[in-house]
């Protein structure tokens, strides 16, 4: 771990919020201390579930922001098959950060190129069967990690702990590189394991069902807080 305090952000996820009030959902968990809105892309192709296209990322863009008017990143994860078109049109959408499959991607260096290209952060993010060698060549070029702590495709399911050393090596990465790059992880994570997953090296925490199973979002997300102190 670096010897600086990292600054850690909590994610929330909407693909557990009520998607009949998606607009007023991303409202109330920003004032409820969201640091970024994350928005799970899936194109039940890549993987076998099927959300939200860049129609709605630009719906909710005007709702991504706090109370006095600070723009709350929106930080999309696709799990599309192919990425390159889309990618651009989350983009024009109103994304700030856009990560993508390695596997999902042909030509994995033009699909970063193409983000940052367009002004996003990219970022690339590994399942929990991948392995990170993508960033032997990669880590110069991105903005992001993101270690899947579940397979994708679904919110709810249960954290696997095959990922807390996937966070270690990717955290030595980047430590390695000199980069200032997040380090973030997605599924499974709860008030209760989320020191664990700092610990581990991450800095970036996405939480879906965690939060919005629960009626009173800030309580959950300062209880996250708290674990982090
Ligand atoms: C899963 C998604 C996650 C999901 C996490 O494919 O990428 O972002 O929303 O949900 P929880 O926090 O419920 O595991
Ligand atoms: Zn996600």
């Amino acid at each position: 771990m670096s010897s600086t305090v990292p600054q850690y952000r909590i994610a929330p996820s909407i693909l557990s919020a009520d998607f009949a009030r998606l607009g007023d959902e991303v409202k109330n968990v920003i004032a409820a201390g969201a640091d970024w809105i994350h928005f799970d892309v899936m194109d039940n192709h890549y993987v076998p579930n099927l959300t939200f296209g860049p129609m709605i990322c630009q719906a909710l863009k005007p709702h991504a922001k706090k109370p006095d008017g600070t723009p709350v990143p929106i930080d999309v994860h696709l799990m599309i098959q192919p990425v390159d078109a889309l990618a651009g049109a989350f983009i024009d959408a109103g994304a700030d950060l856009v990560s993508f499959h390695p596997d999902a991607s042909t030509h994995v260096h033009r699909s970063v190129q193409a983000i940052k290209a367009k002004g996003a952060k990219a970022g690339l993010t590994f399942n929990p069967g991948a392995s990170l060698d993508v960033l032997d060549w990669l880590i110069d070029d991105i903005d992001l990690i993101l270690i899947m702590s579940v397979n994708p495709g679904f919110g709810g399911q249960s954290f696997i702990d095959s990922a807390l050393r996937k966070i270690e090596d990717a955290r030595r990465r980047i430590e390695a590189s000199g980069k200032d790059i997040r380090l973030e992880v997605d599924g499974g994570i709860k008030v209760d394991n989320i020191r664990r997953v700092a610990d581990a090296g991450a800095d970036t925490f996405v939480a879906g069902s965690a939060i919005f199973g629960k009626p009173d979002y800030k309580s959950v997300i300062d209880q996250m807080r708290a674990a982090l102190k």
